[in-house]
């Protein structure tokens, strides 16, 4: 067998969160042919299969009894290039920022408002990442994947990807049935930037720029990204633990009724988003805490981990904000971390 697999794996320094947490096996998987013969003796040893990328949006329980597959294919390949555009193929192992600099470096536009998004390529169809106004769906042409039950590497075209606000047929169909590979993009060389997210928009303006270069907005958003958001060196985190809640219009008419100045985002589909910082904000207040687990200071729907945490409290945390929003407000908020249990399968 070309694959080690180790045992009793502490994973704590694989995952932004930060949690104490050991995996029963662990593989780390730089070819397909490696994927392919971990998920054989997985199969083989009846054990569930959990998919680690960059580990930035994931809460891992305590200990994970199985076998936690870290992905690291790498690639970065020009598969196409003309005066317009670029077309890439890049592995699932590499990591989402880095990709973002060298677009930026070589001046292929559309990657830049997603900047210091923590995690790997692999992960950024699965939530469909999106920051500052962009989505990362409207630059990726196709994604490869290993079915997990045909054990075929197969492909899927944009459109067949059902991209939605922080969704996609990963999260759905596909879940638990493919493991990402390789992702393609394809990025313009020349475009409109896009600038026009309030928080980016009077970042530029304070700073005097008007109209910016590419090079300008990736600056701005990573500094805008640094004010807001932790580093997750420092402070464990996932960013955004729960969704923006997308609501009928109706409802959020109510709402306004008794909290008028509530942030909301119209949808093209007539569906209104509901900030849901601003709803944790006024239920229990940025740098809320309790115990090693709390609110972020400057951003109430990022969940913090002070350290020494397990899991569980982290969850225990969540399910009290939920609550407390839920009261509150009425509304149930979903998280956009993906929470493993003990024996969660991928495969
Ligand atoms: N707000 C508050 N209090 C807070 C936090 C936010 O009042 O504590 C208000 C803000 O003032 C603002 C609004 O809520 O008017 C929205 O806040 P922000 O611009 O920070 O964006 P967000 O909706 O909270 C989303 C993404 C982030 C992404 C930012 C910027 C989701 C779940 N999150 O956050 O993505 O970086 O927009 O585009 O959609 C992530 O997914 O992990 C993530 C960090």
């Amino acid at each position: 067998m070309a694959i080690t697999i180790e045992q009793q794996v502490q994973l704590s320094t694989h995952t932004t969160m930060g949690v104490s947490a050991t995996a029963q096996y662990v593989a780390r998987i730089d070819s397909v042919e490696a994927l392919a013969e971990a998920l054989a003796w997985a199969k083989k040893n009846k054990v569930s299969v959990l998919v680690l990328g960059g580990g930035s949006n994931v809460l891992l329980p305590s200990h994970y009894k199985g076998l936690v597959l870290l992905i690291e294919l790498k690639k970065k390949g020009v598969i196409l290039e003309n005066e317009h555009s670029v077309e890439l193929q890049i592995g699932a192992g590499e990591n989402w920022h880095e990709l973002v600099e060298w677009t930026v470096e070589k001046g292929w536009l559309g990657l830049e408002n997603l900047a210091l998004i923590p995690g790997s390529v692999g992960a950024a169809p699965i939530q469909n990442i999106g920051a500052y106004g962009v989505e990362v769906e409207e630059y990726i042409t196709k994604v490869q994947y290993l079915h997990t039950q045909t054990m075929n590497l197969c492909w899927i075209e944009r459109e067949e990807c059902d991209f939605g606000y922080r969704n996609s047929i990963f999260k759905n169909e596909l879940k638990a049935k493919a493991i990402i590979t390789e992702v393609q993009f394809k990025l313009p060389k020349k475009a409109q930037l896009r600038t026009e997210y309030e928080s980016l928009r009077s970042f530029l303006r304070q700073q005097g720029i008007h109209e910016p270069s590419q090079q300008q907005v990736f600056k701005a958003v990573i500094q805008v990204r640094q004010s807001r958001l932790p580093d997750t060196q420092k402070l464990g985190s996932c960013g955004s633990f729960f969704k923006n809640p997308v609501l009928p219009s109706e409802q959020v008419d109510r709402l306004k009724t008794h909290f008028p100045d509530v942030k909301t985002y119209p949808m093209p589909d007539g569906y209104i988003k509901v900030a849901a910082g601003w709803l944790i904000d006024k239920a229990v207040g940025k740098g809320f805490r309790k115990g090693q687990v709390g609110t972020y200071d400057q951003q109430a729907l990022v969940i913090v981990h002070h350290g020494g945490a397990n899991g569980d409290q982290v969850r225990e945390f969540a399910s009290f904000i939920q609550g407390e929003v839920l009261n509150m407000f009425g509304i149930s908020l979903e998280a956009e971390v993906h929470i493993i249990s003990a024996n969660s399968d991928d495969a």
